[in-house]
């Protein structure tokens, strides 16, 4: 990847129009109306599919296993996250008085979801391996930290672990889920592998501890390095959609020839829906390149918003990702004051945009006088 993507592509959208090639092969769309219109995918113009049921060997499938697992995941987390509320605040006071981002968000939205992912008395095996797994895959350029033997191995020991939990909570369903283990186990056919289960399992692992974990990075880096007051949460976590989608990219390929703008999409390319562009389109945002939460009080700009996706295929946890990380993002807030220092501003760019390294000091926000 080149050292500065976002700003490539930024330029190429500058000299070249909405929709552009990068590389052979690769048409970019950053036009929201277009954008919408792909992702919707009503014309069947375009394979259905969403990056996060692709596994290894294609596509996890059938269609409607996929649903079920999105609604029941989504169900599942919400439970979590509204009976678990009131643990978020001794979550928090464990961040003061300092701590190091984004790491310190994508461990602590997998402590208060991991009941929800791998169940509340694990056996020892799998906590093991799925805390590894964060720490080795999901923490921002963790993975650059293996050698390609020991990431090659580390994978085994995860298939190995995985399937055989999968297994046995296939032998014995469970009358309702417990857990996300139980929700991919119950969505299988008789001629589901373990081993894509335990795929989408991965997806739904990132999601919650990568996607959200960095959500919450992204909010807290934009409150501590501008100048005002932090505003409401709901809209200090939209603007940071905006700004830095964590899903920047969402590769979609054509089933027949067609035109896409000035270009000809054929079924070898791959057509790429950028988030990034399109959340930063000038003709929808005024100061696109802003941290302006105050912009949401009016709601304005939603027709160029498609942080979660669009159409068949957006994001089902959409709901409960936002509602915890403006859970926690009120709680930081409200309690202390945040001071940022980053050794640089650029972010962490790999299949999820991840916020650059930072410090965070959190100073505890005085009580008013008399209290
Ligand atoms: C900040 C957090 C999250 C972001 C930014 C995010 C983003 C997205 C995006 C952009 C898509 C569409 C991908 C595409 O069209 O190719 C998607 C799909 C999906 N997401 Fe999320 N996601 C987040 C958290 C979650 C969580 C916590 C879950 C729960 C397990 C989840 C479950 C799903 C599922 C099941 C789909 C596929 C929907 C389908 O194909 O029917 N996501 N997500």
């Amino acid at each position: 990847m080149d050292t500065d993507p976002l700003g490539v592509l930024g330029e190429l959208r500058r000299d070249r129009g909405a929709v552009f090639t990068r590389r052979r092969g690769e048409i970019y769309v950053s036009d929201p109306a277009l954008a919408k219109e792909i992702l919707a995918n009503n014309d069947g113009i375009f394979r259905e599919h969403s990056d996060f049921f692709r596994i290894k060997t294609g596509n996890f499938a059938p269609r409607s296993a996929q649903v079920e697992i999105g609604r029941a995941a989504r169900v599942l987390l919400r439970r979590h996250a509204n009976d678990h509320a009131d643990e978020l605040p001794a979550l928090v006071s464990g961040l003061a008085p300092g701590s190091q981002w984004p790491d310190a968000g994508n461990r602590i939205v997998y402590e208060h979801f991991r009941p929800a992912l791998i169940g509340a008395a694990p056996s020892a095996a799998l906590r093991a391996v799925v805390d590894q797994i964060v720490e080795r895959a999901v923490l921002a350029g963790a993975r650059e930290r293996y050698s390609r033997f020991a990431r090659h191995r580390f994978r085994a020991r995860v298939t190995r672990t995985l399937c055989a939990e999968i297994a046995a909570r296939r032998a014995r369903p469970a009358a309702e889920p417990a857990d996300l283990l139980d929700v991919v186990a119950a969505a299988a056919t008789a001629r589901t592998r373990d081993a894509d289960l335990a795929e989408v399992f991965l997806s739904c692992l990132f999601a919650v501890a990568g996607s959200v974990g960095f959500l919450l990075g992204w909010s807290l880096y934009l409150v501590g390095t501008s100048d005002e007051e932090p505003a409401h949460p709901a809209w200090v976590v939209r603007e940071a959609l905006r700004l830095w989608p964590v899903a920047w990219l969402f590769g979609r390929t054509p089933n027949r020839e067609h035109q896409l703008a000035e270009l000809t999409a054929k079924p070898a390319d791959e057509v790429v829906v950028c988030s990034y562009l399109v959340h930063r389109d000038p003709a929808h945002w005024t100061e696109p390149d802003e941290f302006r939460p105050d912009r949401w009080a009016e709601g304005a700009g939603q027709e160029a918003f498609i942080p979660f996706g669009w159409g068949p295929h957006a994001c089902t946890g959409a709901g409960v990702a936002t509602q915890v990380t403006e859970a926690l993002v009120g709680l930081i807030t409200s309690a202390y004051r945040l001071h940022v220092t980053a050794p640089t501003s650029r972010p962490q760019v790999s299949a999820a945009l991840a916020p650059p390294r930072f410090h965070l000091r959190l100073d505890p926000v005085s009580p008013p006088e008399g209290r």
